[in-house]
């Protein structure tokens, strides 16, 4: 095993938290888990998830829904097209693979609303397929590790640090391998205030050693501040 893999697996193993969906290996809870966890942090996509699993426990029950009641438990998640792709989808799994979750990723990646980085999570910790997940917990530990200042909204910068992540995965375990990089970008290497000192990456961080780390990872654009307007209607 990898230096880089040994390092995160180690700590991974002693500091992961116990999330609901790292329990299963059925690919539709993780999918589901996945797009919740999209644009919504852990702890609030927890509730949201353990509702979705006890409101449509299988595939079929969720493509069989009506639309109306898979949003109406979307409420408070916000990006309805997530929610309607999710029913979509699961409609087209029960009617084009007799329900069953296609298990290669050329077939997941093929999904509405399922891109780059949903087909790594969903073929590596459902199927064990050698994928590497890039989500911006990534973005960020690899822009640092390895002192990389190529900007990560850039299509080079995509296809630069997908390619490193490819490399650096573990043939043996993909899985547990993601969830490990993930984790310690969630945990440890935080955007703000990174806990260096508890990172079991802090002896090869190229970006330690060049005290460049709070200026990684670095994007091209600004962030837009926008005014937004909005009216509510309380009833
Ligand atoms: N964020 C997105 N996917 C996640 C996962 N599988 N575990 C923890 N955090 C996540």
């Amino acid at each position: 095993m990898d230096t880089f893999t040994r390092l995160i697996t180690d700590w991974y193993r002693q500091n992961k938290r116990n999330l609901p969906w790292r329990e299963t290996s059925d690919p539709y809870l993780i999918w589901i888990s996945e797009i919740i966890l999209q644009q919504t942090r852990v702890d609030q996509g927890i509730n949201y998830y353990l509702k979705f699993k006890k409101n449509y426990p299988t595939l079929i029950d969720l493509a069989n829904a009506k639309e109306e009641s898979i949003l109406n438990d979307w409420q408070g998640l916000g990006y309805y097209s997530r929610a309607r792709n999710l029913h979509f989808t699961a409609q087209f799994i029960r009617d084009n693979y007799d329900g069953d979750f296609p298990s290669s990723h050329k077939e997941i990646i093929g999904l509405k609303g399922i891109g780059d980085y949903t087909a790594a999570a969903i073929s590596s910790f459902a199927f064990n397929l050698n994928h590497a997940v890039v989500d911006g917990n990534v973005y960020r530990l690899l822009s640092r590790v390895f002192n990389i200042d190529t900007p990560i909204d850039s299509s080079e910068g995509k296809k630069y640090f997908q390619s490193l992540a490819d490399e650096l995965i573990d043939e043996n375990n993909p899985a547990n391998h993601n969830q490990a990089i993930m984790e310690v970008g969630a945990l440890v290497c935080t955007p703000k205030n990174p806990n260096c000192a508890e990172c079991p990456l802090t002896d090869i961080c190229l970006g330690k050693m060049n005290h460049t780390i709070d200026s990684l990872p670095v994007k091209s654009k600004k962030t837009k501040v926008r005014n937004r307007y909005f009216h509510f209607l309380i009833f």
